[in-house]
């Protein structure tokens, strides 16, 4: 039986007034017996969200990292730094990623290298944009962004993959949850080839507009292990929804 997950991926939001706000709000209402729930906002607003999470059920990760170990590299921060500040998860080769800085999936496999070596616990964004899917590519789309990432990895324990597809991503477009449990499905498949992975036991995540009112339906289905949420996210009361809906 695998764990659910729910992460909060906040993007390029907030403010310290507002992680208070948002993070005093979840610890306080994040029930008992919760499933995994991490929450993961922008480098500068990390350190501030591991001490409010401490001591509860809500884990912190990065956004990115770099594939580098460290050195002179302006403006970049490894996989090393987010691990000793205290944060678990790193969310590596998000579309926003891929879409605004150019990042290939050769990028995306180092950067995964490095967070592993680094003790983080990595949740991999493949996904399909509209065009591809429109075309009938959206498979072998996916099929290679995760050969791209996985091919030849050294340790891929605990690797957590998230499938969002781009057309859904911010824009109130969710995938069904037949279309999504038809590629998570496919991405078990792929995984199930993969040397040093589990495909029964790894987590793979829905995300692209996942909301209060869409997360229960997607979550019955049998390859949908939890969410990638952003928009929902960064309201306390649809985060807590989305996570109560894991739950059940
Ligand atoms: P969204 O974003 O929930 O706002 O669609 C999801 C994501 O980009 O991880």
């Amino acid at each position: 039986m695998r764990q659910k997950l729910v992460v909060g991926n906040w993007k390029m939001h907030g403010s310290r007034a507002s992680v208070a706000d948002l993070l005093d709000k979840i610890v306080a209402a994040m029930p008992a017996a919760a499933p995994g729930v991490a929450v993961c906002p922008s480098y500068v607003h990390l350190s501030q969200a591991i001490q409010l999470c401490a001591g509860s059920a809500v884990a912190v990760g990065g956004q990115d990292c770099s594939h580098m170990q460290s050195g002179a590299y302006t403006g970049e921060v490894s996989a090393q730094m987010l691990a000793d500040l205290g944060c678990r998860w790193v969310i590596i080769g998000h579309s926003e990623r891929r879409q605004y800085h150019s990042e290939s999936d050769s990028l995306v496999a180092a950067k995964l290298g490095a967070a592993m070596a680094a003790g983080l616990q990595v949740i991999v964004c493949v996904g399909e944009t509209r065009e591809q899917r429109e075309s009938g590519e959206a498979e072998a789309v996916v099929a290679s962004q995760l050969r791209g990432a996985l091919d030849g990895q050294a340790n891929l324990a605990g690797l957590v993959v998230a499938y969002e597809p781009v057309w859904a991503i911010g824009t109130g477009l969710t995938a069904s949850p037949d279309q999504a449990q038809a590629m998570h499905a496919f991405i078990r498949g792929c995984l199930a080839g993969v040397a040093g992975i589990d495909a029964d036991a790894t987590r793979v995540l829905y995300g692209g507009s996942v909301k209060a009112g869409n997360a229960a339906e997607l979550f019955a289905r049998q390859d949908i292990d939890g969410a990638l949420v952003g928009g929902a996210a960064l309201d306390a009361g649809d985060f807590l929804a989305i996570v109560g809906a894991a739950q059940a």
